[in-house]
């Protein structure tokens, strides 16, 4: 896998309707799947109906990513938050992994869920922009 070029970007957008688990689940294949194919890793979090994406991989790759995402019209009011290059991959091992507040919702593993909560929660002076927006996502919508 080539790392030259690699950028990453965070967007925030809100479901246009409750969604079902089968639709987070089917979205969250057809993402895993296009995103191997892509060399695109990343995290998609999802709470009180409002979505935050983390995506990162080769520059061009992840320019179809984004346009394939926002086509998508299960979201809606999609904000950039930050773009930028990177010197390595934070989610390496992840097409896509998920986490959302809601636990009867969550349909990874216990042990998936904890480690990305810890990547989440994370603190550390040498942090991204991303890192920064996407802990600051997660720990604002704490119930
Ligand atoms: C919040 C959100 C995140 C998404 N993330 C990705 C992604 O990371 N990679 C991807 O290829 N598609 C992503 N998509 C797009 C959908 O996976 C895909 O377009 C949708 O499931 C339609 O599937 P189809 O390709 O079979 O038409 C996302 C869509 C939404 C609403």
């Amino acid at each position: 896998m080539s790392d030259e070029n690699l950028d990453s970007l965070v967007y925030v957008s809100s479901a246009v309707r409750l969604l079902s688990h089968e639709e987070i689940d089917y979205l969250l294949r057809r993402a895993r799947e296009r995103n191997k194919e892509y060399e695109v890793t990343g995290i998609l979090l999802y709470i009180g109906g409002n979505f935050m994406q983390y995506i990162e991989g080769p520059r061009d790759n992840l320019d179809v990513i984004y346009k394939i995402i926002q086509e998508d019209e299960l979201h809606s009011g999609i904000i950039l938050v930050s773009r930028e290059a990177i010197e390595q991959r934070q989610f390496g091992d992840w097409a896509m992994a998920y986490q959302t507040r809601d636990v009867e919702g969550y349909v990874g593993s216990p042990g998936e869920r904890k480690l990305i909560e810890m990547i989440l929660e994370m603190p550390g002076d040498n942090q991204s922009t991303a890192q920064i927006v996407l802990h600051s996502f997660w720990s604002q919508n704490r119930l």
